[in-house]
């Protein structure tokens, strides 16, 4: 100790003291208000050397090359400064604290370092780990965005044809409604034409005979009674294609990045059933109780798209002819949709499955399995649920519950 009493001035740093840092597994350095080092310990020699392998008694000042200017600015500043290095030496990471203060009107500066390699190690392994996985939690966010994506578009793509037929039906009657009124306003301007001829000979009334030929040859009676009817036919055919077409619209429509709006779900299931209608007509009968029910908080093409999801099952279960009923109501602060059918029916086996992705009892090409799957994520999603009630023979009833209003806090963004 004498020698280090010696070094330090013994007046100034107790023997207690400089017998602690002696001891101390840390690298402790003890320096003078200007930063030169006074003393440091055998745990400052051992890392010196394992710094400078190379070097026979490596001086253990150099290490404090690791503590930067600013570093002691903030010590002296505050007291007291902690922070980590990277070193020459691979992997070996430094956590240094270096303090400085008066005492006894003398300044001093301290500094001691310790070895976190492996504590740095398995903090990087820790954060390399958390962003893998965040990666891999946004990549399957993005997949399962892109499959619900796809697999509405694909149900779209397997409607087309019928939704092609659908419009097909009225553009074809209007076409020909077009056909016969062409022929009618021949007919009509031709009687006009007999009039005006009339009009301008000095002899009106003789024409009369002629022009009342001229009317029954040219069928005018028949013609002013079918006009109105292919007129008003005609409109309701365009009406019907503009109908299937905003519904279409309506339904692919992506709602990314908007906030939910309070919608009209029986608009919702009636532009729905409007879209499926092809594929239903020939096989069931609608039946509808719909309640009056408030505005509901909600991205309504995704619930238009558990509506379809529900309509096509219920059209596939029933064999030959059969009925779907569509109902809605309020509960509480919740507002049901429930589409039921008089079909094949779920054992009860079978119903802890169904919304399992992939799970399906169709054959191949006909069933995805993703249709209830997709419906349970996006209900879940809007904080609602689905249930099934079922009789194998009987028919199936499922059940769509939605609050009216999100929960404040949790308002998703998508
Ligand atoms: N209305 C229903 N009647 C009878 N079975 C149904 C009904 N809806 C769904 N299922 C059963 O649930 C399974 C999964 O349905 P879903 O997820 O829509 O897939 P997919 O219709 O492609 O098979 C169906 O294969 C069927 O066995
Ligand atoms: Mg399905």
């Amino acid at each position: 100790m004498n020698e280090l009493g010696d070094a330090l001035d013994s007046t100034t740093w107790s023997e207690d003291m400089l017998w602690a840092v002696a001891m101390s597994d840390l690298a402790v350095f003890l320096l003078d208000g200007d930063g030169k080092l006074l003393h440091s310990n055998d745990a400052a020699r051992v890392l010196a050397m394992r710094l400078h392998p190379n070097e026979v008694h490596p001086d253990p000042a150099m290490l404090l090359s690791y503590v930067p200017e600013q570093g002691w600015q903030i010590a002296v500043r505050d007291g007291r400064w902690i922070g980590e290095a990277p070193t020459t030496q691979p992997g070996l990471v430094l956590e240094i604290k270096a303090f400085a203060g008066r005492d006894r009107g003398r300044c001093r500066r301290f500094a001691v370092m310790s070895d976190i390699s492996v504590r740095s190690a398995r903090e990087g392994e820790l954060r390399r780990r958390h962003d893998e996985l965040q990666s891999t939690y946004d990549r399957l966010a993005s997949a399962q965005e892109q499959l619900l994506q796809s697999e509405k578009m694909a149900s779209i793509g397997q409607l087309a044809a019928g939704v092609a037929h659908e419009i097909n039906n009225p553009i074809g009657y209007v076409h020909s409604n077009l056909g016969t009124l062409q022929e009618y306003v021949g007919a009509l301007l031709a009687l006009l034409d007999g009039y005006n001829t009339a009009l301008q000979s000095d002899e009106p009334t003789v024409s009369r005979p002629l022009l009342r030929k001229l009317r029954d040859r040219l069928d005018v009676d028949f013609i002013v009674g079918d006009l109105p009817k292919l007129l008003e036919e005609s409109r309701e055919g365009i009406e019907r294609v503009t109908k299937i077409v905003q519904d279409l619209k309506e339904f692919s429509h992506v709602e990314r990045d908007e906030p939910m709006r309070p919608s009209d779900l029986r608009k919702g299931l009636e532009s729905t059933l409007n879209i499926v209608w092809n594929d239903l007509k020939y096989k069931a009968r609608i039946d509808k109780h719909y309640d009056e029910v408030p505005l509901v908080e909600c991205y309504l093409s995704e619930i238009n798209q558990v509506f379809m999801n529900l309509l096509i099952n219920a059209g596939q279960a029933i064999a030959d002819r059969g009925l779907i009923t569509l109902a809605m109501g309020t509960e509480g602060d919740e507002v049901w949709v429930s589409v039921g059918d008089d079909g094949v029916g779920i054992p009860e086996e079978v119903q802890a499955r169904i919304f399992d992705p992939f799970y399906t009892t169709k054959p191949i090409g006909r069933g995805t399995g993703l249709g209830l799957a997709i419906a349970y994520r996006i209900v879940a999603k809007h904080h609602g649920r689905i249930d099934v009630s079922s009789r194998p023979g009987a028919g199936s009833t499922f059940r769509v519950v939605l609050p009216i209003a999100q929960p404040v806090l949790s308002r998703p963004r998508k």
